[in-house]
């Protein structure tokens, strides 16, 4: 009954992938496609306690999803080959064995690429074809692997709309917050369900004292302040939501510079946050930060939200920027440098600061302010849940490739006209340099 029980839970969390994402052909020759599907295969091979060991005999289909976790959706086919399992050898060593005899199997895996080259099989299932007679092998899942899930998955919705509705509870925003842009969801099965997702959120035209909750009514407003959250959240077998919580960095909106009413020469005006003239400003601004700041570790910007600038006697700079605190300490470094990393568990400012630069007279003068309004959400984290990350990431939109096309493996069994492997190919440079080919 238990087993039963796990195998429907599991099977929720097949990999439902991403919807979005942009198609382009397997290339054959690229090695990560062949350590993948090796990876799947030879997991599946070793999980088999009798019978012959299976040989691949095409990747029909790959998907790549980059979020920032490298993950690989394949499917491929196989054929059983003349080696048994638990024969020391692997797959490769295999040849086909004779078509009329030989099981045939369709497997989807999910696999994980970390650190550089090493994979891991998150989730994989395969059907196998025997001789005589399509039959369903039970797949096999990885229990408590991370993996990317659809960000319209129902679970996930339910998080989100949970996240929403405790975000709008327990800040002191004069207005409701909706959501605005899923980022990206993981789950992963412990007794239960963990999911993280990443999310946008943006202040609407409801006040919280006329409006108790979000209606459909409620508008995001274009100027209004703005989020990002990551949330963890735990869903228990009874599916309740059994802990939960909440990291958002949050964005000033307008509240901090009033856009132009009309064009006017020596009004404020929006510049763009990457311009390089905010590249001394924002210099200036982080040093003058971390001079008045009297903590033990430098800070370093992390991001620019919005910057001005205004002709005056010289020219005048507003910006807003997120800084965080670096692990480099001001008792072992003279200054802030490059090599300076964010401690991901430091401390998150959100900043405005007023740089006036008169280059005729070489002068420079700076303001920053300061508040750690991205804190205050940090909240603690509930007994006996370890959320995969604290700090709310920020990467750059999604990757996700979609690859076509058939890459059928020609390691073994060379056929005729086929070239032969070159001379100077190693037997082992064979094996990661597999022959798939178009
Ligand atoms: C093991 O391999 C045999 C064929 O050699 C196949 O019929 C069987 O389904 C496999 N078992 C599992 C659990 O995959
Ligand atoms: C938000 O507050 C309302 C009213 O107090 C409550 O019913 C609801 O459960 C709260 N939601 C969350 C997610 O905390
Ligand atoms: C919010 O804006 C929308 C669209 O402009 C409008 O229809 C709605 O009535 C506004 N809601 C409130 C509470 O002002």
């Amino acid at each position: 009954m238990k087993l039963i029980a796990l195998l429907f839970l599991c099977s929720r969390l097949l990999p439902t992938l991403p919807q979005k994402y942009n198609s382009q052909e397997i290339d054959c020759n690229d090695e990560d496609i062949f350590k993948v599907v090796d990876t799947a295969l030879k997991t599946y091979n070793e999980r088999n306690q009798s019978g012959n060991q299976f040989v691949l005999y095409r990747v029909t289909e790959v998907i790549k999803t980059e979020n920032p976790d490298i993950f690989y959706a394949v499917k491929y086919e196989i054929k059983e080959g003349d080696c048994p399992v638990k024969s020391g050898k692997t797959w490769q060593d295999c040849d086909y064995k004779d078509a009329e005899e030989a099981a045939t199997g369709e497997c989807t895996a999910t696999v994980k690429k970390s650190e550089k080259t090493k994979f891991s099989v998150a989730t994989q299932t395969c059907q196998i074809t025997p001789a005589d007679g399509p039959v369903v092998t039970p797949g096999y899942e990885c229990l408590g692997c991370e993996q990317p899930i659809s960000t319209a998955s129902p679970n996930v919705e339910r998080v989100l709309r949970y996240a929403i509705e405790h975000f709008n509870n327990n800040t002191d925003s004069s207005h409701l917050f909706s959501l605005k842009e899923v980022k990206r969801a993981q789950s992963q099965v412990v007794s239960g369900w963990k999911y993280e997702v990443t999310y946008t959120i943006a202040q609407t035209n409801c006040s919280k004292e006329k409006f108790l909750f979000l209606t459909p009514d409620c508008m995001s407003l274009l100027n209004g302040d703005t989020g990002e959250c990551t949330d963890n959240a735990y869903i228990d077998l009874q599916d309740r939501i059994a802990s939960f919580s909440q990291q958002c960095d949050l964005y000033p909106g307008d509240d901090f510079v009033l856009p132009p009413p009309m064009v006017c020469i020596g009004c404020p005006r929006e510049i763009p946050v990457d311009s390089p003239d905010l590249e001394e400003p924002l210099k200036h601004s982080i040093t003058k930060l971390n001079a008045e700041n009297n903590g033990n570790f430098y800070f370093k910007i992390d991001t620019v939200h919005r910057a001005t600038s205004q002709i005056v006697a010289g020219r005048r700079f507003s910006i807003a920027f997120t800084a965080k605190e670096t692990t480099c300490s001001k008792e072992s470094n003279k200054e802030l440098t490059a090599s300076c990393e964010t401690n991901k568990l430091g401390e998150v400012l959100q900043c405005i600061a007023d740089v006036v630069v008169v280059p005729w007279m070489n002068t420079v003068d700076t303001t920053v302010n300061c508040g750690s309004r991205g804190k205050i959400l940090r909240l603690a984290r509930p007994p006996g849940f370890s959320p995969f990350r604290l700090v709310a990431r920020k990467t750059t939109k999604e990757g996700t490739t979609k690859h076509l096309k058939l890459c059928e493996y020609k390691g073994r069994r060379l056929e005729a006209g086929a070239e032969p492997a070159p001379e100077n190919e190693s037997p082992n440079q064979r094996a990661v340099s597999p022959r798939l080919i178009q």
